[in-house]
């Protein structure tokens, strides 16, 4: 019998299947690799545009608590999970852990001024701003966001400095609107062409 070829028939990494043995892309042996520095890493994050989300969480207290974020993305379909990276020393990082609950406010393109607030060390985020606790988790959702949802903590992964909370969604909201943009260290909009 014919031997099978074709995508689905053949194994081994992408390198191997590529024929590729070496070089910027082949497989250099970790040692090797010059060491990427924090600003490095920085400078070439920066060309990754991401849409702009706050997440929100509440203490038992009932105080909310909140960081403006970027590293989020969408996981699984079934369940539905997504995910945010938070930095360990993100004041809101303790109480999403302890409470098991947070929220992902995904930014409209005009509440650059939020997201900046959100990215302060202020005492009080919550101080004048207009928010609605949600009616499952209470975690603070803001009204004019382009998508809301509310995730129960549903797991956690160490990442360095930060760590990955994944959230079950529980409930989710959206309206019509374009999202805010952090490309490059600066707010963008998505162009209409
Ligand atoms: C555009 C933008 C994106 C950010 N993305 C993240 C992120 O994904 N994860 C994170 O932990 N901090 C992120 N930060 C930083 C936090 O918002 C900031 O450190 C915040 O002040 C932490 O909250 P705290 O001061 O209450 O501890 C981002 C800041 C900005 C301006």
């Amino acid at each position: 019998m014919a031997e099978q070829t074709g995508a689905k028939g053949s194994a081994g990494s992408a390198a191997e299947r590529s024929g590729d043995q070496g070089g910027v892309f082949g497989r250099v042996p970790l040692v090797e690799r010059p060491a990427v520095d924090p600003e490095a890493f920085k400078a070439v994050m920066a060309s990754f545009a991401a849409s702009v989300t706050v997440i929100t969480t509440v203490d038992a207290g009932g105080q909310p608590h909140a960081l403006t974020a970027t590293a989020f993305t969408s996981l699984s379909k079934r369940p539905p999970l997504c995910l945010v990276c938070v930095d360990q020393r993100a004041r809101a990082h303790a109480v999403i852990r302890r409470e098991r609950r947070f929220a992902v406010n995904i930014l409209n393109q005009d509440q650059a001024e939020l997201s900046a607030h959100f990215a302060t060390s202020l005492d009080d985020k919550f101080d004048g701003v207009e928010w609605a606790a949600g009616e499952v988790t209470g975690c603070p959702l803001l009204p004019g966001a382009l998508a809301w949802m509310e995730c129960r903590l549903f797991a956690e992964h160490a990442g360095g400095d930060h760590d990955i909370f994944i959230g079950e969604l529980v409930k989710t909201g959206a309206s019509a609107g374009a999202p805010l943009v952090y490309f490059r260290g600066a707010y963008a909009e998505l162009s209409e062409s």
